[in-house]
C-alpha cells in the first residue's frame, strides 16, 4: 500500500460520504486505503459502513470504544494500524481538501522528506474557515509562541497546529509520543526528528455540523506544552525570575545604604538587570542560535532596546488599564507582567535570535 488516509470521527455521520467520493476521486488508480478513526456515540459508524460499500478503494474502520487521548489519541491509533509508506492525516469535516491528499504525497516523494504539512499561513494558503475572529487570533498566537519555544524543530513549519499532514511511516517513533488535545502534529515535530516540508492549503467551511473544539480542548494545548517541558521558555523564565530578584536587590542597595533618589536607583536597576538578563540568555537560553542570524550588538541592541521600552511603557500602561477597566491594580499587574513576559519571549526567538 503507498498511502494511507487516516481521518478520525467524532460524530460527523453527514460528512462521510462526501468525503469518501471525494477521496476516492482524488485518489483514483492509486494503491491507497482510507483508515476511519472513529469515537462516535451516533450512526456514524453506519454511515462508514454504507460508505465503504459502495467505495472504489479499501475503506476500513476502527471503531474505539473506550476513546483515550481525543483527537490526537484517534490520530496515533491510525498511524499504528496503517499499513501506507505514506499517511496523510485530515479531518472528516471536508475543512481539509482532499484534493491536496496526492500532491502532499507527490510533494514528500519528490523532495525525498519525512513529512509535508499542508499549511494555512504560507504564501497562497488561507485561514479563513476558522470560525471567528477570536479563534482566529487564538491560533495565531499559539503557532507563535510554539515556534518560538521550539524554533529549532518548528524552523520549517508555519502552522504547527494544523491537523493536514502526510508522514512517512518509516520515520515516525510512536512510541515517543504523549497523545491529548487536538495537537497531534506539535507532539509529533517535537518528540520526532523530521525533515519537513509544506504546501499552502485554503482552510475551508465545514461541510456539515459543528467544531469540536471547546474550552478543554484549549486548556489541554497548554497542558499539552507543559509536558513538552516549555522548550526554551522555562529557562528564559528562570532568567527573568533572577533577574527581578537582582532587580529588587540592587534598588535596595541604592536607596537605602547608598541614599539615592528611587527614581534614580529604578533606572539603574533595570539598565543593569538588562544587561545580565542579556547575557545569561546568550549562554543559557538561545546559546545553539547564536552563530546564526544577528551578530552580538545587533542582538544587544535590539534586546536592550526591547526590554528598556518594556519596562518604560508597563507603568503608563498599568494606569491606562486600571483607570479604564476599575479593575483591581494588583490584578491587572499580575496579568500585565505574564503578557509582557510571553510578549518578550515571542521577541527574543522570532526577532533577536532569528536565524
Ligand atoms: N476519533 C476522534 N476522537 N475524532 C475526533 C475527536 C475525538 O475525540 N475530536 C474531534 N475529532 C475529529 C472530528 O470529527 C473531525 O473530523 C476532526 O477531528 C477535526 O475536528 P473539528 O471539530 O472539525 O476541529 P476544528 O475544525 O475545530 O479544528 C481543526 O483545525 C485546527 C486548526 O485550527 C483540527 O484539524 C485541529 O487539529 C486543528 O488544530
Ligand atoms: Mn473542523
Amino acid at each position: 500500500m503507498t498511502i494511507t488516509v487516516v481521518v478520525p470521527t467524532f460524530n460527523e455521520g453527514p460528512n462521510v460520504a462526501e468525503l469518501v467520493r471525494r477521496l476516492a476521486v482524488a485518489l483514483a488508480n492509486r494503491d491507497a486505503e482510507i483508515l476511519f478513526v472513529d469515537d462516535s456515540s451516533d450512526d456514524t459508524p453506519a454511515e462508514i459502513e454504507r460508505a465503504a460499500a459502495v467505495a472504489p478503494l479499501p475503506v476500513r474502520m476502527i471503531h474505539r470504544d473506550t476513546p483515550t487521548g481525543g483527537l490526537s489519541g484517534a490520530v496515533v491509533e491510525g498511524l499504528r494500524v496503517a499499513t501506507g509508506e505514506w499517511v496523510v492525516v485530515m479531518d472528516g469535516d471536508l475543512q481539509h481538501p482532499p484534493e491536496l491528499v496526492p500532491v502532499l504525497v507527490a510533494r514528500g516523494q519528490d523532495l525525498s522528506l519525512d513529512m509535508v504539512v499542508a499549511s494555512r499561513y504560507l504564501h497562497g494558503g488561507d485561514a479563513g474557515g476558522l470560525d471567528g475572529r477570536w479563534r482566529r487570533w487564538a491560533s495565531t498566537a499559539s503557532s507563535l509562541l510554539a515556534r518560538s519555544m521550539f524554533p529549532v524543530r518548528l524552523r520549517n513549519v508555519t502552522d504547527p497546529m494544523t491537523g493536514f499532514f502526510a508522514v512517512r511511516r518509516a520515520a515516525l517513533d510512536l512510541d515517543a509520543l504523549r497523545p491529548r488535545g487536538f495537537k497531534i502534529l506539535l507532539e509529533i515535530l517535537t518528540r520526532n526528528r523530521m525533515v519537513v516540508g509544506e504546501e499552502p492549503f485554503v482552510f475551508g467551511e465545514r461541510f456539515a455540523g459543528a467544531s469540536k473544539a471547546t474550552l478543554v480542548t484549549g486548556l489541554r494545548y497548554i497542558e499539552q506544552l507543559a509536558s513538552l517541558r516549555f522548550g526554551r521558555m522555562s529557562r528564559f523564565a528562570i532568567i527573568g525570575g533572577f533577574g527581578a530578584v537582582a532587580n529588587l536587590a540592587i534598588m535596595w542597595l541604592l536607596v537605602h545604604p547608598m541614599h539615592v533618589n528611587y527614581v534614580v536607583a529604578a533606572v539603574v536597576a533595570a539598565v543593569v538587570t538588562i544587561i545580565t538578563n542579556f547575557a545569561l540568555q546568550e549562554r543559557f537560553v538561545f546559546r545553539d542560535l547564536r552563530n546564526e542570524g544577528r551578530g552580538f550588538w545587533n542582538r544587544f541592541a535590539h534586546s536592550f532596546a526591547f526590554n528598556g521600552t518594556e519596562a518604560a511603557v508597563r507603568l503608563p500602561f498599568l494606569v491606562w488599564i486600571v483607570e479604564a477597566t476599575g479593575l483591581h491594580a494588583v490584578l491587572v499587574q499580575a496579568v500585565t507582567l505574564v503578557v509582557a513576559f510571553l510578549l518578550r519571549f515571542v521577541f527574543h526567538a522570532q526577532v533577536v535570535y532569528k536565524p
